[in-house]
């Protein structure tokens, strides 16, 4: 059924899928000798599509394979944009620390095997969407060098109409886990610079293999866990290490005044079958008052 409207705000006028660290390997080599990266995320591309969502845009915020592989690059093409198009959505590559620019340019881009930084500008029917490459050739923390932020600057001089979502791959925002500030976007502070008094209204990002939000200059982030593996945070923070299970991903909700991240968990557990879509048919019948008297009324 169509989007109906019980609260205050209108449905939301965009929404995105955001996936991260996918982390695919050649032959489907186990990762680490424990994980299967290729299984995972059938199971988090099944999950997508059990929500029934068509979303505007499918966002892959980096670490797209383990080693930059170009048979990785090849089966993440071939999982996801079959996937995708039954979707009707378009897809959005962000390189992470563990991708080759050369290799994801050639295998997932059919681009030149090149190795300046993987960007790119969507328009999604009014809402811009800027994905950037907080990658290092070489390393595995992020940064972004001075001719893709006076590239953003430039982009962002002039405003979309429904705002601007920023994707990368190494989050601006600190982590508890030490081991993650080894590995963090460095020079935050230039990053800062360029996007204030713009009409940036959200950032997406990964790399820390557990969902995280917070605030950067001003602007929320939403950092999205793996499908491949995720951290498991039960431990102390100097003793976290990856797990097989916990994986997520995001529904993004781009409303009017504010950006909603939902998490939703790939998991297979046994589920209630009360709310159906007859039954919200059914309190759309109703007036509003009839409806808090049907629902919200204690009995
Ligand atoms: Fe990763
Ligand atoms: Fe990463």
């Amino acid at each position: 059924m169509d989007a109906v409207q019980f609260g205050q705000h209108p449905p939301a006028q965009r929404v995105i899928v955001h996936l991260s660290d996918t982390h695919l390997m050649a032959g489907n080599a186990p990762l680490g000798g424990v994980y299967d990266t290729a299984a995972n995320l059938t199971a988090a591309l099944t999950a997508v599509e059990r929500t029934g969502i068509r979303p505007h845009a499918l966002v892959f915020t980096g670490d797209l394979t383990d080693l930059g592989e170009p048979e990785a690059y090849a089966a993440l093409r071939s999982a996801v944009e079959p996937f995708a198009e039954r979707l009707g959505a378009p897809v959005v590559w962000v390189a992470g620390n563990h991708d080759e620019r050369p290799a994801l340019r050639e295998g997932l881009l059919s681009g030149a095997p090149t190795p300046e930084p993987v960007t790119g500008v969507w328009d999604l029917q009014g809402l811009r969407l800027i994905s950037l490459d907080s990658s290092v050739p070489g390393w595995h923390h992020g940064d972004l060098d001075q001719s893709q932020l006076d590239w953003l600057r430039e982009v962002l001089a002039e405003p979309a109409p429904l705002g601007t979502i920023l994707a990368l791959h190494h989050p601006p925002l600190p982590s508890h886990l030490p081991l993650f500030d080894i590995l963090e976007l460095r020079h935050q502070d230039a990053l800062a610079d360029v996007i204030a008094g713009s009409d940036v209204r959200g950032i997406l990002a990964g790399h820390l293999h557990y969902s995280m939000t917070g605030t950067f200059a001003g602007v929320p982030v939403s950092v999205a866990a793996a499908t491949c593996y995720t951290m498991n945070l039960q431990r102390p923070a100097v003793a976290v290490n990856g797990m097989d299970a916990g994986q997520s991903f995001h529904l993004v909700h781009v409303y009017d005044d504010t950006i909603t991240s939902t998490v939703v968990p790939v998991v297979e557990a046994p589920t209630g079958e009360y709310f159906t879509a007859e039954w919200v048919a059914a309190m759309a019948r109703l007036t509003p008052d009839e409806r808090l008297e049907a629902f919200s009324r204690k009995r």
